[in-house]
């Protein structure tokens, strides 16, 4: 089906053959506009962004490009087209006919799992709000709104959701997560990681590299779903989260090319002196990984869960890329997990493959982070210098699982109290490492020109060159 742009939210989803639902939504929409006017990117909101809107949901050419101002944004419902014959994937239905409809016994469920996805959503654009003012470039900045209209328009795909599926429960459900906010003391977004303030760009970086690649294996967890206007939601999200990761994983590895001229220039690869000349020294962007890595490791959940195996049973949330898998059943299989001891050391236990879910899920997140760090790794040594950066062990520095408070160095080599703290400074940024980074974050609104912490990047977006005015500032 054709999206229509022709009804004040535009969508897939035929939705002006149900009143009532529209009608619902429509109720939303001022409340979504004023949330995003008081809680969105702070300014520019009369600024005509360079943006691309969805357009059609097949995936060649589904975006168009051109001025936009962001409130103007058409954040709309978009699903990925039905797949003919598509039956459940996994789990203990494995084979049958998948659901148009909620099965009543999985509805309290299903309704957390979307609610939690849908609260991650708004929560970054929250976090991010104050970083327009000091983006490197007008490429940049245009990149960064360019995520945030596009969170907003992945709460409006769980709000959809939650309003045509789930009746009064929903509309509540809805109404809350324009309540809850980032940061929050009485009330939270509902993940730790979705609370921590992201103030310079070298974190949001990090946070589209690391974060919004958990919101990646999520997404494609929930794109396995046997209820499958959810699994068609999240399968056009997953189109446009890819680039939310490309922002991040070109922003690291401009910082660090930047950081290697400058090494090249000075002669020198004292991290001191990299600071003095205004870039960013590789053991310092090692910190802020570290740091991002290790708390987006605890958004897949604790390592052996009971109810990652009933949502795998009951065909609610699979994992990613299911059809890889030969056995969807995963009854009679195990997992190793690999635990502490208790007495300072590592021991290993078997579980049943299904409540080892979110363990296998973490691994490929794993897997599909460290092909980013090959690539910096490769400029790196290009360069000619033998520093490297590495991913540090799950066990780091874990807050959810059963590591969590384990004390470990970046290997995962268990550790005294004592060692930890006093080797924290080595391996998370300080304040000191954060005052620095600070320090750089200085806008820079010339067509062309970028922050000296930052090289330019490889292209343009849509062809258009790395000097286009992204953002037209009308200041
Ligand atoms: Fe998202
Ligand atoms: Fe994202």
């Amino acid at each position: 089906m054709s999206l229509n742009y022709q009804d004040r939210i535009p969508n897939n989803v035929d939705l002006g053959s149900n009143r009532t639902l529209q009608r619902a939504l429509e109720h939303w929409q001022p409340e979504f506009l004023n949330w995003w006017r008081d809680l969105g990117p702070t300014d520019f909101q009369v600024s005509d962004v360079y943006l691309r809107t969805a357009t059609s949901v097949d995936t060649k050419g589904w975006a168009t490009y051109g001025y936009v101002r962001m409130p103007e944004y058409r954040w709309g419902i978009f699903l990925a087209e039905p797949q003919a014959d598509r039956r459940i994937g996994f789990g203990d239905n494995y084979g049958q006919e998948i659901w148009q409809q909620i099965p009543g016994e999985h509805r309290a469920t299903l309704r957390r799992l979307i609610v939690t996805q849908g609260d991650t959503e708004p929560a970054s654009v929250e976090q991010q709000r104050l970083l327009g003012h000091t983006a490197p470039s007008l490429y940049d900045m245009r990149n960064i709104f360019q995520v945030n209209v596009e969170e907003g328009r992945h709460l409006w795909a769980m709000v959809y959701l939650l309003h045509a599926y789930f009746g009064r429960d929903g509309r509540e459900e809805a109404e809350e997560l324009l309540e809850r906010h980032s940061g929050d003391a009485n009330k939270p977004r509902i993940l730790g990681t979705f609370n921590e303030p992201i103030r310079d760009w070298l974190s949001f970086f990090m946070f589209t590299y690391f974060t919004d690649r958990d919101g990646k294996f999520q997404l494609k967890s929930l794109a396995e779903s046997s209820f499958d206007p959810l699994a068609r939601t999240c399968k056009f999200m997953l189109t446009e989260e890819a680039h939310h990761m490309f922002v991040g994983d070109t922003g690291i590895s401009r910082v660090v090319k930047r950081c290697l001229e400058v090494m090249k220039e000075l002669g020198t690869e004292d991290p001191e002196a990299v600071r003095k000349a205004g870039a960013i020294d590789l053991p310092t962007i090692q910190k802020y990984l570290n740091f991002w890595f290790s708390s987006s490791l605890d958004l897949f959940g604790g390592d052996t869960s009971s109810n990652a195996a009933s949502y795998f049973a009951s065909g609610l949330k699979g994992r990613p890329d299911e059809a890889r898998f030969e056995d969807h059943v995963a009854l009679n299989q195990t997992f190793t997990l690999e635990l502490p001891d208790g007495q300072g050391g590592v021991k290993s236990e078997q579980i049943p493959m299904r409540n080892a879910m979110n363990e296998v899920t973490r691994s490929a997140y794993v897997r599909d982070c460290e092909i980013g760090l090959k690539r910096w790794n490769r400029r790196i040594e290009n360069a000619g210098y033998a520093q490297r950066m590495s991913l540090p062990s799950t066990r780091f520095r874990r807050s959810i699982g059963s590591w969590a408070g384990v004390p470990t160095d970046t290997t995962g080599t268990p550790i005294s109290r004592e060692e930890f703290s006093a080797r924290l400074g080595e391996w998370l940024p300080t304040d000191a490492d954060r005052a620095f980074i600070y320090s750089l974050m200085k806008g820079v609104r010339e067509q062309g020109k970028m922050a000296g912490w930052i090289a330019p990047p490889d292209r343009g977006i849509n062809n258009q060159p790395v000097e286009y005015e992204y953002v037209l500032l009308h200041s």
